[in-house]
């Protein structure tokens, strides 16, 4: 399976079976100028919650890819009212089987109006069995005591967690979430986009490592094989 990092939480998923989009908010992105948004294929787009820095090339995208939207109830109903109507609502705890592999929409601790003013529901994250991996995709959120049932039920293989703090958890709590969630394979996101959200790298990494952790910042418009 290989993964692509188009900036803040935005990856391009490809499995063995289908392309899963998450998040994209890239023509905006200062950062990630040198990707081709007009160029990406996908047959998914994975939205964790209704904020522009999650969903503003989606409409774009869907249209042109005609790529399925998976969010929550809400936001598939905004995306709806926009025309894209093939899409698929879910809410937290629940689960749904695609072709690709199963997908479960899980709390985040955040909040969610969308771009236009509209309500956007719950903000959530991502938990999907695919390829035999388990893979957990956070969305915006502080660390909470609910990720300890991810470790629990889940234990996922790799989790993109945001690490960037101000909006989102900050380093030291990513660490005590990889923890919760038994993950020792963290990827890093919501990072270093705006003043607000700058780490430094190195500190980053080694805090993770410390804990017995590996945290990986993938270049933008790079890919890295899980
Ligand atoms: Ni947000
Ligand atoms: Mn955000």
């Amino acid at each position: 399976m290989k993964i692509t990092y188009y900036g803040q939480s935005c990856f391009l998923l490809e499995t063995s079976k289908s392309k899963l989009l998450f998040d994209p908010f890239i023509s905006p992105n200062e950062l990630a100028k040198e990707v081709k948004v007009d160029e990406i294929d996908c047959d998914f787009l994975l939205i964790t919650h209704g904020h522009e820095d999650h969903v503003a090339d989606a409409e774009a995208i869907a249209k042109r890819t005609g790529a399925t939207i998976v969010s929550n109830f809400e936001i598939v109903n905004w995306f709806a009212s926009k025309g894209l109507e093939n899409g698929h609502p879910m809410n937290h705890g629940g689960s749904w089987s695609f072709d690709f592999g199963t997908v479960k929409y899980v709390n985040a601790v955040h909040s969610s109006v969308l771009p236009d003013g509209t309500y956007g529901g719950n903000p959530g994250g991502f938990i999907l069995e695919v390829d035999e991996k388990t893979i957990y995709h956070a969305g915006d959120t502080a660390l909470h005591m609910d990720m300890k049932l991810i470790g629990e039920l889940d234990r996922p293989d790799v989790a993109l967690l945001p690490i960037g703090d101000n909006f989102t958890m900050g380093i030291r709590d990513a660490v005590k979430a990889a923890e919760f969630i038994q993950c020792d394979k963290i990827i890093g996101m919501h990072y270093d986009t705006f003043p607000y959200i700058e780490i430094d790298h190195e500190t980053a990494k080694a805090a993770f490592e410390k804990a017995g952790k590996q945290l990986t910042l993938i270049d933008i418009n790079s890919s890295i094989e899980l």
